[in-house]
């Protein structure tokens, strides 16, 4: 078994082809009707998985040194605190919260070119790097979960990219 398998397993990955039961395809269908809702379980879910975070940080260094550049100045609970706020905001602007609406927009300016200088491309990086972790770590995973995680996430990079 490869290394990547035995850490899906461990997690209860289940591999796209594999077939559902009745009981999975009914949530399936719900999930469909409910993207944004899917994303907020989801979320939580993969909140309950202590190593999350540092997984995601690790790849994005791994990925990328500009990335890894531009943390060179916070410590590892910041950076932590930074991850954790971001998917916290992507949840809160999905269910309409204004106050989260107004954090991304202010986050969106600490980081454009004249501050933290996050390119455009670096928000892909950050993106495909969640995803991916999330495809390991989360029970739950779906090809429906992961949609609205794409899509959801990928809201607030177009918003924090218009900006930049
Ligand atoms: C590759 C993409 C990104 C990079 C390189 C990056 C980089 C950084 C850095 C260097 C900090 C500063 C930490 C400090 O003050 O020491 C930070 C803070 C933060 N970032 Fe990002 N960021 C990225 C994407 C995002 C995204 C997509 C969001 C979503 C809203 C976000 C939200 C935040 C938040 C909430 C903080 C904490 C601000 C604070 O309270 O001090 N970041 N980021």
């Amino acid at each position: 078994m490869s290394s990547q398998s035995q850490t899906a397993s461990l997690w209860g990955y289940r591999p796209a082809s594999a077939p559902l039961t009745q009981q999975q395809t009914s949530q399936v269908e719900n999930e469909r009707a409910n993207p944004e809702r899917t994303f907020l379980a989801e979320r939580r879910s993969l909140l309950g998985f202590g190593g999350f975070y540092p997984s995601v940080l690790r790849s994005l260094f791994v990925s990328s040194d500009e990335i890894k550049n531009k943390f060179r100045f916070t410590d590892f609970d910041k950076q932590n605190a930074m991850l954790s706020r971001s998917l916290e905001l992507a949840a809160g602007a999905t269910s309409g919260d204004p106050e989260s609406l107004r954090e991304i927009s202010a986050r969106a300016e600490t980081h454009d070119r004249y501050h933290l200088n996050v390119e455009p491309r670096l928000y892909d990086i950050w993106l495909e790097t969640i995803i991916e972790t999330a495809r390991d770590y989360d029970a739950n995973w779906s090809e429906v979960v992961e949609a609205s995680r794409r899509s959801i996430l990928g809201h607030v990079v177009q918003h924090m990219v218009r900006k930049y």
